[in-house]
């Protein structure tokens, strides 16, 4: 800035200036140079409250050459050391633990895992909750090392495949409806007891029923009749000894009674007939049965 200062004479001197005489000072001087300095100092302030701020902040995030704080960036990516919470959703394309440390999935609520297909449905759901695991998909199968299953539920059945099926509980096992199985039989110490405790039981076999109790022996006790029937064959009680203990004895009664009694004859091979009674034997009478 150029400062023009215009020098007046006073009177009383002597000495004569050349007219039109003017001074030039290069330079700022005055208020204005005042306002200049408070202007630097101003700056100055600033500057220095900006690098104070400037160093806060990074002491606060702990910036380091490495990163920030718990956060690395590293050659491979990033890498958060300590608690990390992402309150809104987190996409990643894998999870993994770290080496030699397991993965902990852990909720006070339900902790979900769900398969979408590509339209966004939900077509596999896994729902682990505070009260129950729910699991919500078409299929599910729990396989063994060498992939043979050992569970599998889906709509249609339930299958176990391990070797055994253990119901440990006292009030055993419950089937609604029928049980299919070719061999039904109880652990090798104990008896096995077919059991309809208020109501019937009964075994059907068009081809045959076989009961054999190879060391003991085969007891019926009925409080009523026990009928042996057989509409096309012949009833053999094949023993060397028969005994009917409790039958009735009849009493002595006039001859011409014996209508309607017959006696009980025996072919040679065992065979039973009855014969017309009389007052000696009849059995000879009627043996061409036996033929
Ligand atoms: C957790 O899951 C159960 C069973 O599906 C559901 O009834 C319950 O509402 C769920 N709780 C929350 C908080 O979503």
């Amino acid at each position: 800035m150029v400062r023009e200062q215009y020098i007046t004479t006073t009177e009383g001197t002597h000495i004569e200036r050349p007219e039109n005489q003017s001074v030039y000072k290069i330079g700022i001087y005055g208020w204005r140079k005042r306002c200049l300095y408070l202007f630097v100092l101003l700056l100055l302030i600033i500057l220095l409250v900006n690098l104070a701020l400037t160093i806060w902040i990074l002491k606060v995030m702990w910036f380091s050459p490495t990163g920030m704080g718990h956060l690395h960036v590293t050659e491979d990516g990033l890498r958060l050391e300590g608690d990390s919470e992402f309150l809104f959703p987190l996409y990643a394309k894998e999870i993994h633990s770290r080496v030699d440390s397991s993965l902990l999935l852990q909720s006070t609520q339900n902790v979900t895992v769900n398969a979408r297909n590509p339209e966004g449905e939900v077509t596999g759901r896994l729902k682990v909750g505070p009260k129950m695991v729910e699991v919500q998909s078409q299929q599910f199968q729990i396989s063994s090392k060498d992939s043979k299953p050992l569970f599998t539920v889906d709509e249609k059945a339930v299958v176990v495949g391990t070797d055994k099926l253990r119901v440990t509980g006292p009030e055993g096992a419950l089937f609604e409806h029928s049980v299919e199985t070719p061999l039904i039989k109880p652990d090798p110490i104990q008896d096995l007891r077919l059991e309809s405790p208020t109501r019937s039981l009964s075994m059907d076999a068009p081809k045959g029923v076989h009961i054999q109790a190879a060391a003991g022996k085969i007891e019926a006790l009925s409080q009523m009749d026990i009928v042996l029937h057989s509409s096309d064959g012949t009833l053999v009680l094949d023993a060397e000894t028969m005994c009917l203990p409790k039958l009735a004895q009849g009493t002595q009664g006039p001859a011409s009674s014996l209508q309607g009694l017959y006696e009980i004859c025996a072919c040679p091979d065992g065979k039973l007939y009855l014969s017309v009674a009389g007052v000696g034997t009849t059995c000879h009478e009627n043996s061409h049965i036996c033929l």
